[in-house]
């Protein structure tokens, strides 16, 4: 049998690539950086399978050109990029690569959350500038976290996993989600509550939940008022669940205390005035970039991709209902 077609559009960790290139013929995009798009339809012409990124659009107009896909891998858990109904609709399986990135991604959200609360980037600015003058009591003077409440929006894997990680800081946690967390309630005795309990209630509100239409824009002007003037936000989610522009004028204002922010909602762009602000920190959507996670990522997705092509079921498939 002729081995399958697979195309990369990325440089991915190698055991990904090594263990396609077992049975497959396997191209990657061979530059840095994201395919165009006229470049991702003509890729997808004539291969079994791809794996791409965030950064790819995955919709109609790709699986049109895609004549003899058997499988799409998305090297991410979330997958707002692909259109996974239309994918469905084609009878077309599509993976993601959850777990392996929960704690990565989980412990950059306090990375985050220590940077902004403590300071830490904007000292760092002031370090480097030579503009250090010596000790001083008044200087830098952040809030602590310990004994903070600490509010979760989205408490999935990787919510759950930043809540868990608060024992040491003896925080009450406060969630918002579509159902119930068990582990939540046993392990920290969280609440869940409503939005507006949870954005009133919170020191530390950190957003975990995928993009989808009602989590659009979650956060604008309206949840901006209801929260402490003294509170904090990160993502480490999905840019777009934050309404930038009204984020820029809520920090101007004070009318919150800081965000930390590793996504944006024009990614790579930033609001305009973001960059020029103190009381944020800001990363290049690096949540899952450990070297294990990205590495475990890759040998995920190339797992998907050969199960998919096979027919088989992939290990994480978001759409199995194309199985039945
Ligand atoms: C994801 O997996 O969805 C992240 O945003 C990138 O690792």
């Amino acid at each position: 049998m002729e081995p399958y077609r697979v195309y990369v559009t990325r440089r991915i960790p190698k055991p990904g690539l090594d263990l396609l290139a077992e049975t497959c013929t396997v191209e990657v995009h061979a530059e840095d950086r994201p395919l165009s798009r006229a470049r991702l339809l003509e890729k997808a012409r004539g291969v079994d399978g791809m794996i791409g990124l965030l950064t790819d659009r995955i919709d109609a107009e790709f699986f049109q050109a895609a004549d003899r896909l058997r499988g799409y891998a998305n090297y991410a858990v979330g997958v707002d990029n692909v259109d996974v109904a239309e994918a469905t609709r084609r009878g077309i399986p599509v993976s993601n690569t959850p777990d392996v990135l929960t704690h990565a991604t989980a412990e950059m959200a306090w990375a985050l959350l220590f940077a902004v609360a403590r300071r830490v980037t904007e000292s760092d600015r002031v370090m480097r500038s030579g503009r250090w003058m010596g000790w001083g009591p008044l200087q830098f003077m952040g809030n602590g976290v310990t004994g903070r409440t600490l509010g979760i929006v989205g408490p999935g894997r990787i919510g759950t996993a930043m809540a868990l990680m608060s024992r040491g800081f003896a925080m009450p946690v406060l969630y918002h989600g579509p159902s119930p967390n068990p582990v939540l309630e046993q392990e920290l005795s969280a609440r869940r509550v409503d939005f507006d309990t949870l954005l009133a209630e919170s020191d530390f509100i950190s957003i975990h939940t995928p993009l989808i239409p009602q989590t659009r824009h979650l956060f604008g002007s309206e949840a901006f008022a209801k929260m402490k003037p003294t509170a904090y936000l990160i993502n480490t989610s999905r840019g777009p669940v934050i309404h930038e522009a009204r984020l820029v004028e809520a920090l101007k204002e004070g009318r919150i205390a800081g965000a930390a922010l590793d996504v944006y909602e024009r990614e790579p762009e930033m609001a305009k005035g973001l960059a020029g602000l103190d009381n944020v920190v800001l990363t290049p959507h690096t949540g899952s970039a450990t070297v294990t996670a990205r590495t475990d990522m890759a040998v995920l997705a190339a797992k998907n991709l050969l199960a998919m092509m096979k027919g088989e079921r992939a290990p994480q498939c978001v759409n199995p209902e194309v199985y039945v």
